[in-house]
């Protein structure tokens, strides 16, 4: 098989972070700090990531700027002409740190709002004051003129005030808007009940978002992402396993996407013991799902294979229990219907509570405790 290069390195740099997000993607078992990668590994890797035709480099974690180093690995990757990508909830961020990594050739900043409103962010991230804290950076990322994307991600909860996000991403002098659903994986799969919004609510932001896009042309671009449970199609997750990106976590671990540790049986190569371009055309963990050859029905005859590449192996493995299968949510599979009806049933039920990372038990979310 021919396998061209990656386009983008997503860099998980460290698992460490100050929030507590109930949609959290990343795994229910972090990696501790004892077991990041040190600089001057991840300055090796960029250099091999460059050699191997990545074009784009997103720092991300965990929380990127927990990580003091962040600076010379963004100087680095700048140096290779690598187009650098910070993906940050900003509350650790002060005006100076921004101006530095601004300085050492950082381009381009996604910031994640939780809401608009800053008692639901703050629940909804688990950290006190992190919403005004976010406001404040916002500012500092336009004062150092660089690109600027708000990440925000829709559940049940501010799905009521996805017009206000729209609002907000555009007075914060925002580019871009990324209004995502949140993606049961990791830790967010645990709160799904919690999270899961209706097909109403659903239709209504779906329709404001529509209308946005045609009023804010120009002005804001509008990228959206429906709830996969409530699609009739699949999402090309990361552009097709082994396709598109090559994401390294805190360990060293190369994985086809960030959620691939929760698929049994699958061996993960660490940059400590071989090359990038080696892991990635070599891999065992990249081979299994590459391409179509490993598609059972209805993917294997579909013409959609080459569209949505059988949609998402982790979601398979949360939905069916088997990273094999095709993604249930695509309504050829025989049970689309069956995870309809889940979200439906998970939506209607209405759950106030749900468990942040490090609590012993489900809390009511009220307030922060
Ligand atoms: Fe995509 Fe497979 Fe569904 Fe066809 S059957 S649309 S390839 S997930
Ligand atoms: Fe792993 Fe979709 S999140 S393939």
């Amino acid at each position: 098989m021919n396998i061209d290069p990656p386009l983008a390195l997503l860099a998980e740099i460290t698992h460490r972070c100050p929030m507590r997000c109930l949609y959290c993607s990343n795994p229910v078992n972090l990696e501790p700090a004892s077991r990041e990668l040190d600089t001057a590994t991840w300055l090796r890797v960029l250099d091999e990531a460059a050699d191997l035709g990545v074009y784009q480099v997103h720092f991300s974690g965990g929380e990127p700027t927990a990580r003091k180093d962040l600076g010379e690995l963004v100087q680095h990757a700048a140096e290779l002409d690598l187009y650098t990508n910070l993906i940050t909830s900003g509350v650790l961020l002060e005006s100076e740190d921004l101006f530095r990594l601004a300085d050492a050739g950082l381009e381009h900043v996604q910031l994640s709002f939780q809401d608009t409103d800053a008692a639901g962010g703050d629940r909804i991230g688990g950290l006190k004051d992190a919403h005004r804290r976010k406001l404040e950076v916002a500012g500092w990322v336009v004062d150092a003129g660089m690109a600027f994307t708000v990440n925000a991600v829709i559940h049940r909860h501010n799905a009521g005030r996805v017009g206000e996000m729209i609002e907000l991403a555009v007075e914060l002098g925002a580019g871009r808007l990324e209004v995502a659903s949140v993606q049961y994986y990791g830790w967010g799969l645990k709160n799904r009940a919690y999270l899961m919004p209706t097909e109403q609510q659903l239709d209504a932001v779906t329709e404001i978002v529509e209308a946005a896009r045609d009023r804010l042309a120009g002005v804001l671009t509008i990228d959206y992402v429906i709830p996969d449970y409530y699609a009739r199609r699949p999402k090309a997750c990361m552009g097709g396993w082994g396709r598109r990106f090559v994401n390294i976590d805190p360990s060293g671990r190369v994985l086809p996407c960030h959620a691939a540790t929760t698929i049994p049986g699958l061996t993960f190569d660490t940059v400590q013991d071989h090359a990038l371009e080696h892991i990635w055309q070599h891999s065992d963990a990249f081979n299994r799902f590459r391409g179509t050859e490993w598609m059972p029905e209805p993917c294997a005859s579909c013409d959609f294979r080459e569209v949505d590449w059988g949609g998402c192996r982790c979601q398979a493995m949360a939905l069916t229990g088997d990273a094999a299968q095709t993604d249930p949510v695509c309504s050829l599979s025989p049970l689309h219907e069956s995870v309809r009806a889940l979200a439906e049933r998970e939506a209607g039920a209405g759950t106030e509570t749900a468990v942040y990372r490090g609590a012993k038990k489900e809390s009511v979310l009220r307030d922060l405790s």
